[in-house]
Order: C-alpha cells, then structure tokens, then sequence
C-alpha cells in the first residue's frame, strides 16, 4: 500500500500529531500491510501561496498555456501527481486558530486541480479524481471540541478538511482527533492521547482487512 504522508506541525520531537501519524504508520506495518511511505513535511518544504501567475495559469486550459505558465504549476503538478499515485493518505496536523496550518493550507491550495485533481463532466457536475484513495486525518488539538463541549462550535477544522478533500473526490475520510492536549491537566492530556491511539489501531485494523481482501482479489485474478 502506497500512503502519502504529509505531517504539518510547527514542532518536531515533541509533536504529538508527528508522533501519532508515525504510530499509525507502525501500527499498519504491525498488522502485515506492506507498506510504502512517499513523505512530505509541509513546513520544510512548504508549498508556495497561490500567486497572481497562479491563479490565472490554472484557469487556462492546458493546449492554452504558455511555457512560463507551465513552469508556474510544475510544483502544484507534482504534488497532485504524489496524490494520485498514492493508495492512501494519512495527513497530520495541529490545529491553529481554529482551522489548519497555514503550510497545510498552501498544499490544499496546490493539489486542487481543475483537470487533474477534479474534472468538469459534460453534464456540469464535478468529478473528484481522489476517490480509489483511502485518507486519514490526524488532528491535535489544545481545547476539547467535541460536542457538549464550550468549545464545539469553534471546530473550523473538519469542515474545511470536509469540503477541500470530498472536492477532489475523497470519500468517507476517517478522522481522529485528539483533544484536548493543551489547554487541560495532565490527566485530560493523558486520556485524549490514549483514546487517540486507540481509535488509531482501529483504522489501521480497518485499512489492513481492506488490504488483504484487495490483494487477494488481485492475485486471484492473476492466477
Ligand atoms: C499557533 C498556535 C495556535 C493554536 N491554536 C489552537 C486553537 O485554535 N485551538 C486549539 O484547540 N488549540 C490550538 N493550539 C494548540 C495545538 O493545537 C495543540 O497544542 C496541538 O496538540 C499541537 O500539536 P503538535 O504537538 O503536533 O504540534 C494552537 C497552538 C499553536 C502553536
């Protein structure tokens, strides 16, 4: 199973959404999967903003653009290459003021791809080209948003991971959030990460039943 991970917290050895997707990648290989990992850290090589050249060379069709246009959307061309190549994605991420990382956002930005990412059909709709891909999302965050909570309503979060990913066609993506890790006692701390964990081995208990039955599948064909 090809996984593109992508990790997008600020900090390093002591990160818990670096830690956690790591788990979740040992966690599959503990359960047989073969797996091949094609990583990428948004905040080392951070994906640049949408610019003016940007904007108007993705909108062009791509018989009309001109060479410097091309070069524009090279990088954004590569990133959404690394997506359709994948099995799999596992993306990790603090949540800052309420929504995501901003490096997390300028990769939203480049993989969101008229043509490639997402297609026009004849008929007006829109066709997401990500939707043979399974996708986690590992969120951590400071406050405890989970409803009942007094912060529930200020989850920008998961809607907005929602929308940008079921565009581009991913389906029923699998979300596990851990909080609150901040702003609560060591206690609280200690519980979120556990039940994080928890719900972690049960994806990647998920993900590995789907991958045995698909590679059964395919070697029956085969034979
Ligand atoms: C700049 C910044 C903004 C943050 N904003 C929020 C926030 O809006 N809500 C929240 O619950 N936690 C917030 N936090 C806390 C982090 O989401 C939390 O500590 C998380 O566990 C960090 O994940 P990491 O260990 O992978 O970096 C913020 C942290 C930072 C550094």
């Amino acid at each position: 199973m090809k996984i593109f991970h992508v990790d997008s917290s600020a900090k390093r050895e002591r990160s818990n959404s670096r830690a956690l997707s790591r788990g979740f990648i040992e966690n599959l290989r503990a359960e047989g999967v073969n797996v091949e990992i094609d990583y990428l850290d948004v905040t080392v090589d951070t994906p640049a903003h949408v610019t003016e050249a940007f904007a108007i060379a993705t909108y062009h069709a791509e018989h009309e653009r001109t060479d410097a246009m091309r070069a524009t959307l090279a990088p954004s061309d590569a990133l959404c290459k690394r997506l359709l190549e994948a099995d799999a994605f596992v993306f990790a991420m603090p949540m800052y003021n309420w929504s995501m990382p901003s490096a997390f956002k300028a990769f939203v930005d480049n993989i969101t791809r008229t043509g490639i990412t997402y297609k026009n059909a004849e008929d007006g709709t829109i066709v997401g080209q990500l939707s043979r891909q399974k996708a986690l999302f590992i969120t951590t965050r400071g406050a405890d948003l989970r409803p009942g909570t007094v912060f529930s309503s200020m989850d920008a979060l998961t809607p907005a991971l929602k929308a940008a990913f079921s565009f581009v066609g991913v389906n029923e993506p699998r979300f596990v959030d851990a909080q609150p890790l901040q702003f609560s006692d060591q206690e609280a701390r200690t519980e979120a990460l556990r039940r994080a964990k928890a719900e972690l081995a049960g994806v990647a208990a998920e993900w590995a039943a789907l991958e045995k039955m698909r590679v059964g599948s395919a070697e029956v064909e085969t034979a």
